[in-house]
């Protein structure tokens, strides 16, 4: 493909900022006063036993949840501000793909891109050229060029959650959200992924934020390791410096070197 449309990133250095987000169900503090950022081209995991509060904070920084206080910047943008097609600036990877199934891999990238076109053209599927050429690119991106035209169901895991992170592409992001993206995926498929993720943040500047459940997975691909713990955020390093003692203070003295 010599006429591909460039995926230009964003001009903003810092992708996304958290100050002081609390969110309660049931007067129940989920997540409290959790505060960080990520940079452009910073790959940072989220660690923290389950129910820690790593999917109530995503869902805030996505602006799916309206945050009790506190706030989340996006680009300097407050996101729960922000209406419609601005919301496309952050994507989101799920465990689970949440791809159409019946559809093709080229048609689920495509529909990353119905915030950017006017509703009666998402709803007949008919996209402009540039999008499609968009759609190709980031299939070919994520290695599934030869699969664009393959039903979404016929696809591997691994493959699927590569297609879904074409689609998160397509919606040119500044910040992927991806929430456990390598739960349901075998460890090669796993280590595609998180290489991918990583290399996307390298070269195309998006910031991403990632949970995970294995230790050693975040300390091999982030940059940075952020831990959550009861819905605090009791760590933020280096993964480099992410050590035994910062294992323990996460998940307990008692949880098993095995897992670091
Ligand atoms: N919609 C909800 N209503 C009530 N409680 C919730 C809701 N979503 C999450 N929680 C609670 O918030 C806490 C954090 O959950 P969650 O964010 O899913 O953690 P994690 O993703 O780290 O496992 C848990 O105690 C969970 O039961
Ligand atoms: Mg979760």
């Amino acid at each position: 493909m010599n006429q591909q449309p460039h995926i230009p990133p964003a001009p903003l250095a810092v992708r996304m900022t958290a100050s002081g987000v609390t969110k309660r169900f049931d007067g129940r503090a989920a997540i409290e006063d959790v505060s960080f950022s990520v940079d452009a081209g910073e790959f940072v995991a989220v660690l923290g036993p389950s129910g820690a509060g790593k999917t109530t904070l995503f869902r805030c920084l996505t602006g799916l949840l309206a945050p009790d206080a506190g706030a989340v910047r996006i680009g300097g943008v407050d996101i729960a501000a922000v209406k419609g097609r601005a919301r496309r600036r952050v994507a989101v990877v799920f465990q689970q793909f949440n791809l159409v199934s019946r559809l093709t891999a080229l048609d689920n990238v495509l529909a990353g891109r119905l915030g950017h076109v006017p509703a009666w053209r998402g709803l007949l599927r008919r996209f402009s050229r540039a999008d499609r050429l968009l759609a190709l690119e980031c299939l070919d991106r994520v290695g599934l060029l030869d699969k664009a035209l393959q039903r979404a169901d016929t696809l591997s895991g691994g493959q699927q959650q590569r297609c879904a992170i074409a689609r998160a592409l397509a919606q040119r992001p500044d910040l992927i959200v991806a929430d456990e993206p390598v739960a349901s995926l075998d460890p090669a498929a796993s280590a595609g992924v998180l290489e991918l993720l990583r290399g996307i943040a390298r070269s195309e500047g998006v910031g991403i934020v990632c949970s995970l459940h294995q230790v050693p997975y975040a300390r091999a691909y982030a940059d940075r390791i952020v831990g959550l713990s009861h819905g605090r955020l009791v760590t933020d390093v280096p993964a480099a410096r992410f050590d035994e003692a910062a294992f323990a203070a996460l998940y307990g003295a008692e949880a098993g070197a095995g897992k670091f």
